[in-house]
């Protein structure tokens, strides 16, 4: 079951996705979207790929198969390969165990007789994807702990896209802290960005912040310079979809455009990821595999114009250097300066 969020903040509407074609055009039309949600949507998906299958090889066949769509869906959040992996590791100990006892996967006895029930390891799978949302949402709690010692009292915040419960298993990443923070009485100011083209900043950080009962403002993304020039910001918060070895973050377009203004004003950028958000084989910033969107997007109801291109990435990469902290589930980092040693002891404890 997924909130349609393109629908959002005009009415609710919930999908009972039912296969894996359905999640796939789901993930591509952002009904689910964000990082760390797109990683527990391809988690239960991985689930939902198996669950008519009866036969062992069948059931491992089609587990593999699902993780190929799934992962091909989108490119850029590495949180999506994160969920298929992790279902593909534990669905793959479990056939090996068959192999390991003896029965071949795929040999035509019928899984009575193979002494299967692959509704158990489907079961199984169920518990694993179950425990990899749980983990998101832990995460997400730790975020808000750890970035919250960045973020006194009074504090007025910019965002950029939607970081918050909508994008997460939990409360959100860069939301987080403003979600946790509110509710022990703590105040906050937040802008958010309008975030063109699809406005996940208006149409859903604003949503999401303003019936929790946090003051919210939207802006069109050209007014982030003046209102970061008038001084009322102290800080910025943003998610990410993938962070590279070097910490080079990619996040919503028009976030690297907002590291740049904050430098010229000397506002703090704080990028609020899981661990699962970074990505220690992706050696820089430049190896992130940049989604490029369509140009229906662009025009909108205008439609389309002939003899007119349109350049429509969905996520843009800011550079370690314009990123003051990286504060993830466990703890808060620099990948520049006299810290980058415990950034890259960190990254690369995170190779599996
Ligand atoms: O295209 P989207 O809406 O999936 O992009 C989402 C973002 O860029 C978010 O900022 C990012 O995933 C972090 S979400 C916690």
């Amino acid at each position: 079951m997924l909130l349609d969020q393109t629908k959002l903040p005009r009415i609710q509407v919930e999908m009972n996705i039912t296969s894996i074609p359905m999640l796939v055009d789901a993930i591509q039309r952002l009904c689910v979207r964000g990082a760390p949600a797109l990683g527990c949507a391809a988690a239960y998906g991985m689930v939902l790929g198996v669950v008519d299958t009866t036969k062992p090889e069948q059931w491992i066949q089609e587990l593999r198969a699902t993780g190929k769509l799934i992962d091909a869906a989108r490119p850029t959040a590495v949180n999506l390969g994160v969920g298929v992996a992790q279902m593909l590791a534990v669905g793959e100990r479990l056939a090996a165990r068959v192999v390991a006892q003896g029965q071949t996967p795929g040999s035509a006895e019928s899984p009575a007789s193979s002494g299967v029930d692959v509704d158990v390891w489907t079961a199984q799978l169920l518990d694993a994807a179950i425990a990899f949302h749980q983990a998101d949402a832990n995460s997400c709690l730790a975020i808000a702990e750890n970035a919250l010692q960045l973020m006194p009292d009074g504090s007025t915040v910019l965002t950029h896209c939607n970081a918050g419960a909508l994008a997460t298993g939990g409360l959100g990443t860069a939301l987080a802290p403003l979600h946790l923070g509110h509710s022990r009485g703590l105040h906050f100011e937040v802008f958010a960005d309008e975030t063109r083209p699809l406005r996940q900043g208006a149409r859903l950080t604003a949503w999401e912040l303003a019936r929790h009962g946090l003051t919210v403002s939207v802006l069109p993304d050209s007014a982030a310079a003046s209102l970061l020039a008038s001084g009322k910001v102290d800080l910025i918060v943003v998610g990410s979809d993938r962070i590279a070895a070097n910490g080079d973050v990619a996040n919503k377009i028009g976030t690297f455009p907002l590291a740049v203004m904050a430098e010229r004003f000397g506002v703090p950028v704080y990028v609020l990821a899981p661990a699962t958000t970074i990505d220690p084989y992706c050696l820089t910033g430049a190896d992130i595999p940049i989604e490029q969107r369509n140009a229906e997007e662009i025009y909108g109801e205008d439609g389309a114009r002939e003899g007119v291109g349109v350049f429509n990435p969905a996520f843009d990469v800011t550079p370690a250097a314009l990123v003051t902290h990286i504060v993830t589930d466990h703890g808060i980092f620099q990948a520049h300066g006299e810290n980058l040693a415990a950034w890259q002891i960190y990254v690369t404890g995170l190779k599996s």
